[in-house]
């Protein structure tokens, strides 16, 4: 039996423990906050039990999947491990101090990976001695439901660490995607202009929130609008990452955050969990009506979905992902209705293009510059 190691018990750590202890593997957990292994495995345990309930594993499963966790006192105790996933706090000097001690405890072949959602893999394959070893492999939230996985090479990875690893994450019944070390990787840069250029929407005045969401729903199948979205991720977090790659990406205005978004989250209305956010979720709030105008519908839907497949076709062109992973991570990590690739087959990527260039036309902003890619793939249509 294989071990993993996992540090950090967070959301992420204790969602990742589950996938691996699931797949047969033994698992270590370590936090070095006191009181956290333990809340995370108390919620692995109740993770499990309704599991049982719903008749998707047996009560002997479960236990089996408990006992392969051990609680970690120290970093000490993930000396025996074949592969170590962290996922403690974003920031680069609190995890590149936990690498290089990490280094000195574990064995030359044990493979060190973060689960960083926005820092360079490069930086932190920086910090270890033997960078060979190193890869970023990112989990969605709930991890044990998301089957996507973000398998993140740095320059220095090794074609070894980045093949056992992708098999690995593959054994653990996930789906992977390989994507370059760039900011947001696949799908937290893709997805950018689901909330960016809704948020434009909305602040320019041509729709209202509810209609945003309600556009997105009735016209593009997607789970949620917008706003319902980023109220349900926390604007805490939905907007640090939209602020993140703005910067990572030299302030192109593609990413740019909005004022709205920013606003909300200093007043602390960070969405659900705060009780509101764009939606007020107190007890009997009634929420606000959206228009039905088809026209302004189809606006708003063409608008968002034509910066969606932009910024896909952007992707592509620098070598982000493949094609297909593209389609699997947008559908299997964020829920998409539909691959962005497979939408543009089918409205006509000449039509994203017009889209596209009439935006360009009224703002003369450079947000809505038309990925030479698309523009290829209009030509070829
Ligand atoms: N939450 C998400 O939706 C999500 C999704 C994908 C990736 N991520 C990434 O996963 C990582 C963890 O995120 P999270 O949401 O689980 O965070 P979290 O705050 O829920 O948990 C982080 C845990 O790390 C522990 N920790 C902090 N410093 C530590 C150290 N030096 N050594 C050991 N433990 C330490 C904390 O005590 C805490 O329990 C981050 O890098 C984040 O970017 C988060």
């Amino acid at each position: 039996m294989k071990q993993a190691g996992v540090i950090g018990a967070g959301t992420m750590g204790s969602g990742i423990v589950q996938v691996a202890a699931a797949a047969g593997w033994k698992v270590v957990l370590f936090d070095q906050q006191s009181g956290m292994v333990e809340k995370a495995l108390a919620s692995i345990t109740k993770s499990l039990a309704s599991q049982v309930s719903k008749g998707r594993i047996t009560q002997s499963e479960a236990d089996d999947i408990s006992h392969r966790v051990t609680p970690g006192s120290s970093l000490q105790d993930l000396a025996h491990c074949d592969l170590i996933i962290e996922a403690i706090v974003e920031r680069m000097d609190v995890k590149a101090a936990v690498f290089r001690e990490l280094e000195t405890i574990v064995s030359e072949n044990c493979i060190l990976a973060s689960n960083t959602s926005s820092l360079s893999i490069a930086s932190l394959a920086a910090s270890c001695k033997n960078p060979a070893r190193f890869i970023g492999i990112h989990f969605f939230n709930p991890a044990p439901i998301m089957k996507l996985v973000e398998i993140i090479p740095a320059v220095q990875t090794s074609e070894a660490t980045r093949d056992l690893a992708n098999d690995i994450i593959k054994s653990w019944g996930k789906t992977t995607v390989l994507a370059k070390d760039t900011p947001g990787f696949i799908v937290n840069r893709v997805a950018r202009p689901f909330y960016g250029e809704a948020l434009r929407i909305h602040d320019e005045g041509i729709a209202d929130i509810a209609t945003i969401d309600f556009a997105m729903k009735s016209i593009g199948g997607f789970p949620m609008g917008p706003f319902e979205l980023m109220d349900f991720i926390g604007h805490d977090v939905n907007y640090t990452v939209t602020e993140t790659v703005f910067h990572a990406f030299f302030c192109d205005p593609r990413y740019m955050p909005s004022f709205t978004q920013k606003r909300l989250m200093e007043a602390g209305f960070l969405g659900r969990k705060s009780g509101r956010g764009f939606y007020d979720y107190s007890e009997g709030a009634v929420k606000p009506p959206h228009r039905e105008e088809h026209f302004l519908l189809k606006l708003i839907f063409d608008r968002i979905l034509a910066m969606l497949i932009n910024e896909a076709a952007e992707a592509l062109h620098y070598g982000i992902a493949g094609k297909e992973d593209i389609d699997i991570a947008m559908t299997k990590g964020v829920n998409y209705p539909k691959g962005l690739f497979e939408w543009a087959d089918q409205i006509g990527a000449p039509k994203i293009v017009d889209i596209l260039d009439e935006l360009f036309a009224r703002y003369h902003d450079p947000r809505y510059r038309c990925s030479a890619r698309l523009r290829l793939m209009a030509e070829k249509f």
